[in-house]
């Protein structure tokens, strides 16, 4: 799509710094889309995915869901799924997952380690890749569509 390149960078450090950015990206999303979380074991992914779980609305706990693969969220009027796709061995596993009731419905869908589903999953909103950043954490927030720009933009006027 051209025009989309309005890429945020954001230096966030500690745990409680990442919780309130997830909070932060909750509200821009409104809690409908598809976001991608990339970066290695420990980065941050599944922090980032319970602090905007929990800006949704979610009271208590967000656990990886590694072993699941996916863990459904019921937040009132909305509803999330949160998918750690490690495990996954071939992308069309996700077909026996239902994966398309997950994506057609007007949910929030966070997927980490979305590479292993490539092929099968559909594209996201946006793109996050998480880093090492001395003691903190660098994210690239990458657009993918215009739903994606218009979060970039609202995140970017709240930290300028
Ligand atoms: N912005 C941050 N700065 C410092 N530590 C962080 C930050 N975000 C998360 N962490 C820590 O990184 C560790 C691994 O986080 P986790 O979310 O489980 O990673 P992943 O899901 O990518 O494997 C946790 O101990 C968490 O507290
Ligand atoms: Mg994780």
């Amino acid at each position: 799509m051209p025009g989309v390149n309005r890429a945020v960078t954001l230096d966030v450090e500690g745990e409680d710094a990442m919780l309130a950015l997830g909070a932060r990206l909750a509200g821009a999303t409104d809690g409908r889309g598809i976001l991608y979380l990339h970066g290695d074991l420990g980065a941050g992914k599944t922090t980032l995915s319970r602090g905007i779980i929990r800006g949704l609305g979610h009271v208590g706990a967000v656990k990886s869901p590694t072993f699941t693969l996916v863990e459904p969220y019921e937040l009132g009027e909305r509803r999330a799924f949160h998918f750690d796709l490690y495990r996954l061995v071939d992308p069309e596993e996700l077909e026996f997952l239902g994966i398309r009731d997950y994506f057609a419905g007007d949910a929030l869908c966070l997927v980490e380690w979305p590479q292993r589903g490539a092929g099968i999953l559909p594209k996201a909103d946006l793109d996050i890749t998480i880093s090492p950043h001395g003691s903190g954490r660098r994210l690239l927030l990458q657009p993918c569509s215009a739903r994606g720009e218009v979060w970039c933009i609202a995140l970017a006027n709240q930290f300028e």
